[in-house]
């Protein structure tokens, strides 16, 4: 009996010429072994399931300037996209540091990251947030390099079991890390309506913000538990009733994709751990250091460019971005979530 061979798994079959659920992707989930499938998806304009395209790429090396020997940060790992290119910029000699906070995504990167040939000998990866830079600071020493690229990547907004999408059913959770912390749906069970409302606003001026949030509450209220994606999403449907029909598909969708957006920065502490970051980062480059941050959302562009202008304000950065670099038409052609990218950069002093 233990000499026989283990049985191989058979792939998931899917009926129709299109796969329709997440885990019937099963040649985008290994894009490694069928290339020209994915390349043909990324043709379409479209970013294959498990997989996550970097955005700016030529904008951040060329305003980086990574030269062989040096030591940077990737404080986002993500799917390692950005990583592999600034590692190329600073062979021999040199070693990237990089951080992400997910447990799911990271050991998978650290995989293909090694498979490419980018070991442990080039690149030190930690699962922990990138507000603690400064305990890589204190092992790396002075950087001369940082690139954070915000959010969430494609991989965790794809998969069903992590809730970050109102498009496909699963548990309310947003959490990118979902070992630690609360979910989204053990937060709702607590809120008063006026929290509720404030995160709403504050997070995505989410103009409904009252409405809404009355009508989460009040399904709480009676005893309703809200613990799957598509009931909050029927939820934002009920309380929208009122738009008239013709605006209101648009409208519930985009305010579904604002509230999920106000309930994961909440959950995650997105700003909280964004202004530790950058309150720290300044201590954190060598003289002449720079850092470049893509981010996607208002709220967080705006934390990104006063902290850089306050800086340069007191002496400590010599030169900020005036503008943020955005992606060019063709990127966006070729990837619509670079659309909202802003690209912002500073050099220390
Ligand atoms: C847009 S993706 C990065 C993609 C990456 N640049 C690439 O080329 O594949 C953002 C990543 O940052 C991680 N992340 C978000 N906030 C974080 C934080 N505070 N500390 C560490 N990682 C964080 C997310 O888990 C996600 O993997």
């Amino acid at each position: 009996m233990d000499n026989q061979e283990p049985k191989k798994q058979r792939r998931i079959r899917y009926a129709g010429s299109h796969p329709k659920s997440f885990k019937e992707k099963y040649k985008e989930l290994q894009p490694e072994t069928y290339i020209a499938d994915v390349a043909k998806i990324i043709e379409q304009g479209k970013t294959p399931a498990g997989m996550h395209r970097s955005i700016c790429v030529n904008e951040i090396l060329s305003f980086l300037q990574i030269k062989p020997g040096q030591i940077g940060l990737d404080a986002t790992l993500g799917y390692g996209g950005h990583s592999v290119e600034m590692i190329k910029c600073l062979l021999p000699n040199g070693r990237l540091y990089a951080t992400d906070v997910d447990p799911i995504e990271l050991p998978k990167t650290k995989e293909r990251l090694e498979a490419l040939g980018f070991g442990p000998e080039v690149i030190e990866i930690r699962k922990m947030n990138f507000s603690g830079i400064d305990q890589i600071v204190a092992e790396a020493g002075l950087l001369d390099f940082v690139l954070a690229d915000l959010g969430v990547s494609s991989m965790q907004i794809d998969n069903p079991e992590r809730g970050f999408s109102f498009k496909i059913d699963g548990p309310l959770d947003l959490r990118l890390n979902p070992k630690s912390g609360k979910t989204a749906a053990m937060l709702l069970k607590n809120l008063s309506k006026e929290k509720l409302v404030e995160i709403l606003i504050n997070n995505s001026d989410e103009p409904h913000a009252e409405i809404i949030a009355k009508n989460i509450i009040n399904k709480i209220k009676k005893g309703e538990v809200i613990e799957t994606t598509t009931c909050l999403q029927n939820i934002i449907k009920d309380a929208l009733a009122f738009i008239p029909p013709n605006e209101r598909k648009e409208e519930i969708k985009k305010a579904c994709q604002r509230c999920f957006q106000a309930l994961r920065i909440e959950v995650n502490d997105e700003f909280g751990v964004l202004d530790k970051f950058l309150e720290k980062l300044p201590g954190s480059l060598k003289s002449g250091g720079r850092v470049a941050i893509l981010s996607f959302h208002s709220g967080e562009d705006r934390r990104v460019k006063k902290s850089f202008q306050h800086f340069n304000r007191e002496g400590v950065y010599a030169k900020v971005a005036s503008d943020p670099i955005r992606a060019t038409s063709q990127e966006i052609n070729s990837n619509p979530r670079a659309r909202s990218a802003k690209l912002r950069w500073a050099i220390k002093a």
